[in-house]
């Protein structure tokens, strides 16, 4: 049986209404921690979740299709006491309405299936580099496609992909300013022998004993 000093150091459970796994939560509130801006898509347990991880000071952002959903989410929000304020914003001109907030730290894809694809295109210039951009669902075919689909576009512009990053149904992308394909030979200024395209002299230069 756990002491009372085992107990008072291990964490509270974190608490949420809505469909969202322990695992999932536990991974979303691990990056919030870390961000100060968020934007997501799709208003619900992953908002309470980022609201209550995130900086209290910081800017969160919702993107929902359904007033409905955001309706519940506020009221969600009051019952669990979580203070810090929430921007809902309708997914219709999200785009005008959030791009002053730029850049993201973290941005969260959970919104209606429709549009999840084309609301990571357009979020990704909202992220800095750096910046991790979360897609839900992707042990899902459909939702692993959207991933797959958005990395042959931006795959230059991806420093690492957490695919279902710990045991989650998360799969998670690092930004990094674009790397494009560069013909190395040229950039490092390398003779044709030195890349195996002609003849090595001999001796190699680099075996000749420099003078005096
Ligand atoms: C699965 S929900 C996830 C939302 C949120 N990120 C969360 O963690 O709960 C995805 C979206 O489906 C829509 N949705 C799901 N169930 C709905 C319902 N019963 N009524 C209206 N909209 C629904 C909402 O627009 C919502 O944003």
């Amino acid at each position: 049986m756990a002491t009372l000093q085992q107990q008072a150091c291990k964490p509270l459970p974190l608490r949420y209404i809505g469909d969202l796994s322990a695992t999932d939560a536990e991974l979303l509130a691990v990056y919030a921690r870390n961000a100060s801006r968020i934007l997501e898509f799709g208003s619900g347990a992953s908002t309470q979740i980022l609201a209550k991880n995130g900086s209290i000071e910081g800017t969160l952002i919702s993107v929902e299709t359904e007033p409905k959903w955001i309706e519940r989410t506020k009221q969600n929000l009051a019952r669990l006491s979580i203070e810090k304020e929430v921007r809902f914003i309708a997914y219709r001109d999200w785009q005008e309405a959030v791009t002053a907030e730029a850049p993201f730290d973290l941005i969260f894809d959970d919104g209606a299936d429709k549009y999840r694809e084309r609301f990571a295109l357009d979020a990704w210039k909202l992220l800095k580099a750096g910046g991790r951009l979360l897609f839900h669902d992707t042990r899902r075919k459909k939702d692993f496609g959207n991933v797959l689909s958005f990395l042959q576009k931006h795959y230059l512009e991806v420093s690492s992909v957490g695919l279902n990053e710990a045991g989650s149904n998360i799969t998670v992308l690092t930004r990094k300013i674009a790397e494009p394909w560069v013909d190395w030979n040229k950039v490092e200024g390398r003779a044709k022998w030195e890349y195996g395209h002609a003849e090595p002299p001999t001796p190699l230069p680099w075996n000749v004993p420099p003078k005096g």
